[in-house]
Order: C-alpha cells, then sequence, then structure tokens
C-alpha cells in the first residue's frame, strides 16, 4: 500500500474540521476521452422495474437493499461498473435535493442540475480511471435528458477525486468549510467563492424531507436553488458529447419530470 499523506491528513483532523469543493460540471462542454477498456461493462438502472438488477449488482458492492430501494424509489438513476462481470464500481446521480451528510447540509440543483453523489470504486479495482469510465455514460444520458449541469462536492482531501473533477473540467464553484469542534453538537459551516444559501439549505429550516433510509429530517427540498450571485449561469443548450463513450449496456434516456424541477 502506498503511502499518502493527504489521506492521513484527513484522518487526523475529520473529526474537527473538513473542507468540501463543490463543483459544477457544464455538459455542454467536451469531455476528455477515455483510453478503452475492454473488461468494462458500464450499465445504468433507473425506476422500479430495474430495481432488482441494481440490488443484484450493488450488494456485492457493499450497500444494503434498503439504500438501493430507497434511493430508486426517489427517482434516483445509479451507475455501475462490471469488470470481467464482477461489480466494481458505482455513482449515483440524484434529480433534485440531497442531503450532503459530510457537512450536515442540503444540496439544492438549481434548474436543468442533477446532483452527482455517492461514488465508489472498489478497492481491487482503484487506480484504474474506473470512476471516470462509470461517470461518463451518467453524464452522456443526463445530456440527452435535457440536463445541462451537474453538481457534486468532493473532499478537499480527496486527491484521486479531487484530480479527478479538474481533469475533467469541473469548474470548482464553492468550498465550503465545516467545523465542528468538541462539545459542539451540529456543525458550523461557512462558504468560500459564493454565497451558502445559492446551493444550500440547513435540514431544520422548511417542510420535512426523508433521507435515503426514509428517516424523517427536517428540510428545505422543494424547487430549485436560488440563482444568486456569482452562481449566475446562463442556461447552455445541450450539445452532442464529443468524447466517444464506448458503453456496452446503454440504457435509453428517460427525462422524469416528476421528479427534475423543471
Ligand atoms: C476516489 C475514487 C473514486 C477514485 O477512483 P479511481 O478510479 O481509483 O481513481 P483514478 O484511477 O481515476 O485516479 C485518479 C488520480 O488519483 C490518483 N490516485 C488514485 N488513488 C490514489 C491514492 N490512493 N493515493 C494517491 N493518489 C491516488 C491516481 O494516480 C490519479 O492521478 P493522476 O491522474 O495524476 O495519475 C476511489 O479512490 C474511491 O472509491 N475512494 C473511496 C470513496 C470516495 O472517495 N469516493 C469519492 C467521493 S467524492
Amino acid at each position: 500500500m502506498r503511502y499518502d499523506p493527504w489521506n492521513i491528513l484527513r484522518r487526523l483532523t475529520d473529526s474537527y474540521i473538513r473542507a468540501y469543493c463543490v463543483f459544477e460540471a457544464d455538459l455542454s462542454q467536451p469531455r476528455p476521452a477515455l483510453p478503452p477498456n475492454p473488461d468494462l461493462v458500464v450499465r445504468l438502472f433507473r425506476g422500479d422495474e430495474q430495481l432488482q438488477s441494481a440490488t443484484e449488482a450493488l450488494i456485492p458492492a457493499g450497500l444494503t437493499a434498503e439504500d438501493v430501494s430507497a434511493r430508486m424509489h426517489k427517482g434516483d438513476l445509479v451507475a455501475v461498473g462490471f469488470v470481467n462481470g464482477t461489480p466494481a464500481a458505482y455513482t449515483w446521480t440524484r434529480f433534485g435535493s440531497t442531503l450532503a451528510k459530510e457537512i450536515e447540509l442540503v444540496i439544492r440543483p438549481r434548474n436543468h442540475e442533477a446532483i452527482q453523489y455517492d461514488s465508489l470504486v472498489l478497492k481491487p479495482f482503484r487506480r484504474h480511471r474506473l470512476q471516470f469510465a462509470v461517470a461518463a455514460p451518467v453524464l452522456d444520458y443526463l445530456q440527452q435528458a435535457g440536463c445541462t449541469g451537474t453538481l457534486s462536492w468532493v473532499n478537499l482531501l480527496n486527491r484521486p477525486s479531487y484530480k479527478n473533477q479538474c481533469k475533467w473540467g469541473k469548474k470548482r464553484i464553492m468550498t465550503v468549510i465545516s467545523l465542528r469542534l468538541p462539545g459542539m453538537k451540529h456543525r458550523w459551516n461557512t462558504a468560500l467563492g459564493a454565497r451558502m444559501a445559492s446551493l444550500f439549505t440547513k435540514p431544520g429550516l422548511g417542510r420535512l424531507v426523508e433521507s435515503d433510509t426514509g428517516q424523517v429530517l427536517r428540510g428545505v427540498a422543494e424547487g430549485p436553488a436560488r440563482r444568486t450571485g456569482n452562481l449566475q449561469r446562463p442556461r447552455s443548450k445541450p450539445v452532442p458529447n464529443s468524447a466517444g463513450m464506448q458503453l456496452a449496456d446503454f440504457i435509453a434516456p428517460k427525462p422524469c419530470r416528476a421528479c427534475w424541477p423543471f
């Protein structure tokens, strides 16, 4: 195992202070081409009819059937990468507000945006560029379904994931510094680069919403985030992706008007 000073620093500081960068992907921009990986098959799952197949693929990857079911009932999309038939990586997308557990805030997508969350490459398969290989078909799917961008949040000290966001040309639009000192019940968060309220709300304000596991949380879940401050972006028209992705099993895009804040 390689010595990773970023990871050590993260482990030492994580209980007290965290810095999460929020990245915006503009789907109208060309994405980097991927080296071909003939061993990899990526499948996208969405909707009740694919719940069973998604659960079968994700349980070996460490998720519970309850988690998978709760997420898919919310209309989430999951991409699973299989290497020689074995589940090796996954990544989730939500079409609405999402609890960012790490900073105890609810992130709200703006119009025509989706949220990319919970990506994992299983340990034996890491360092083979699978994070991007599994996410690329998702971006294609979203683009074809009329989405213009995505939001994701990444720990500043998670260098592999951070590097990948930058390599894919995503734009860092906010950094959230999150503090919890001994004795503090809730995290204290502050935003750099943009106003916190342009993307996040605190759980505890407004309507009741459900967490992934069905647990009821208080939070504002409805409606796109307000377009304020430096996060305003003209709505770009989706253009075809030029990356020329090889996808063995691509399920046709199914825009979900009920879930998307269009
Ligand atoms: C983050 C994660 C998804 C990256 O997946 P991956 O497909 O193995 O990453 P890649 O092979 O694309 O590597 C990306 C870069 O990080 C580097 N890297 C990967 N693992 C590394 C490690 N343990 N230590 C240091 N650098 C590492 C790679 O060398 C590469 O850098 P380069 O472009 O300069 O060569 C994977 O490590 C993971 O699942 N981690 C745990 C869960 C997690 O952090 N999820 C992301 C939440 S946002």
